[in-house]
């Protein structure tokens, strides 16, 4: 058989996660696409199916301009093109099973059209149990490349066509900040901006730290810059990205918070200015004044508590205990009344004994959360947890999981019957998919509205009123 690889880079991950006072560089020139790659694309149509959090989404939106700017289309059926790539997410387990799932589809496809290209980046890339794996069962995969790659795509795509192999180009690096990027937004009206890149907290659980790097927070000027030009494009929104965000500022060289980048950001005069994720050890007082100072710092926080029991809080490495993150919530409902909280909660830790559980179910039902993202554990190669002794069974994690979302549930609808018969800013994003009559938008506090109102409102902030509350969505019509 033809040896069909070309391994430049592979992923490693004692590289990953190293931590060094190495400085990080700022690369305005990075991206740059030779002349004759310019046409590469031409007459042919690339898909991108993003899976996980709004980074990843975001740099979907990066890898289709880049794309673009190689002369590619795009279409929304992979079945119809010629480039496929899946941007993938390494977070917990059942994603891994859909993106091989998604790649065995590929494969039938690339058997009726040898020509498609199709590869895979994002996180997963990163993990060298998954390079492994290609290595070993899918060699007919044609790119691979990393989270620290992006800007390279147009010569990775360009070497695997001209040799027809698999090329893999996976950098395990701390990682620089790249500033020149393309992007083609999924949306005209709100926006996200990474304002950091990567985490050095290291929660025992997570694999973030080693798929994305050691943080590197952007500088402010050139985060400013970005929602300037956005504004100029009539934009409304803003979402500011990062693992941690409220750590911003603390790898950079100046004198610099989480807390004044959301002023300065709140100056320009955006309309909306949303955040995610706030880790709770660095949530500051100062974050707290500005966001209740700012009327366009939108009323709605992320906490994520993972756990409410001390003792599994310390075998995850979140810094906090039960009642910290408690006194931290309360001050945040107290300072700002109105906002909107949801949370993370992870079930089925190495080691969570019911005790444990029940003590996340306390915090719960202190915080009548507005809504939660709620997980089993699932084991990471390369993390800490993953060597922990995992004694909890399956049935147990699943009736944990179970119960815990219909607390979750039934405050959530708690929190939506508030909004009934009030009138709330929403900003329309354009028409519900699930009824053409509908147009859907959100509120400030981040509350999914299907809204009656005419087309014309598309784009636009306007008050609703709130004609009824479900558990995941609001109905309303425009006032
Ligand atoms: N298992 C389960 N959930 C996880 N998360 C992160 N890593 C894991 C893991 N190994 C959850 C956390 C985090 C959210 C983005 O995903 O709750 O806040
Ligand atoms: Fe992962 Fe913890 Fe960093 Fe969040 S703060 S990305 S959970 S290591």
């Amino acid at each position: 058989m033809v040896e069909r690889c070309d391994i430049v880079l592979k992923p490693n991950l004692m590289e990953a996660k190293n931590r060094t006072k190495q400085e990080v560089l700022v690369k305005t020139n990075e991206y740059i696409i030779k002349e004759d790659l310019k046409k590469l694309g031409l007459g042919k149509k690339y898909y991108v199916k993003t899976y996980g959090c709004q980074m990843n989404e975001h740099d979907t939106e990066n890898i289709k301009a880049i794309l673009e700017d190689m002369s590619f289309k795009e279409t929304e059926n992979y079945e119809d093109a010629d480039f496929i790539l899946l941007n993938t997410c390494a977070i917990r387990e059942n994603v891994h099973n859909k993106v091989f799932g998604m790649i065995g589809r590929i494969k039938h496809l690339k058997e009726k059209k040898p020509h498609i290209i199709a590869g895979i980046c994002g996180c997963m890339a990163q993990e060298e149990v998954v390079v492994n794996k290609i290595l070993e069962k899918y060699k007919w995969l044609d790119i691979v490349f990393g989270t620290h790659n992006i800007h390279n795509l147009p010569n990775i795509l360009s070497r695997s066509l001209e040799k027809k192999e698999l090329e893999i180009e996976v950098l395990s690096i701390e990682g620089n900040v790249i500033e020149n990027l393309p992007a083609k937004r999924d949306s005209k009206y709100k926006a996200w901006i990474n304002i950091m890149y990567g985490c050095d907290k290291f929660c025992t659980y997570c694999i973030v730290p080693y798929t994305r790097g050691k943080q590197r927070s952007r500088k402010p000027e050139f985060i400013i810059e970005e929602i300037q030009q956005l504004i100029s494009e009539n934009y409304k929104e803003v979402t500011l990205l990062g693992q941690n965000v409220n750590a911003y500022g603390k790898d950079l060289d100046i004198d610099y918070t989480m807390a004044n980048l959301l002023e300065e950001v709140a100056k320009t005069g955006i309309e909306r200015v949303r955040f995610v994720t706030s880790h709770p050890w660095d949530f500051s007082d100062e974050m707290i004044e500005v966001i209740k100072n700012n009327k366009n710092i939108m009323p709605y926080i992320h906490l994520p508590l993972q756990s409410g029991s001390d003792r599994i809080l310390k075998l995850m490495g979140r810094r906090y205990t039960k009642q910290t993150y408690l006194e931290l919530y309360k001050k945040i409902k107290t300072a700002l009344p109105y906002s909107s909280i949801t949370t993370d909660i992870i079930v089925g830790f190495p080691g969570e004994t019911e005790e444990d559980f029940n003590e996340t179910l306390d915090v719960v039902k202190e915080c009548k959360y507005d809504s939660a993202f709620t997980f089993i554990f699932s084991p990471r190669v390369g993390t800490p947890a993953a060597n922990m002794d995992d004694n909890v069974s399956l049935e147990k994690k699943n009736n944990r999981l179970h119960k815990l979302n219909e607390l979750v549930n039934s405050y959530a609808k708690e929190a939506n019957d508030k909004y009934l018969g009030k009138i709330v800013p929403v900003l329309i994003e354009g028409i519900s998919e699930k009824d053409k009559n509908k147009l859907v938008g959100y509120t400030d506090t981040m509350k999914l509205v299907n809204v009656i109102g005419d087309v014309s409102n598309v784009g636009k902030i306007v008050d609703v009123e709130i004609t009824e509350a479900k558990t995941w969505s609001l109905d309303g019509k425009i006032k």
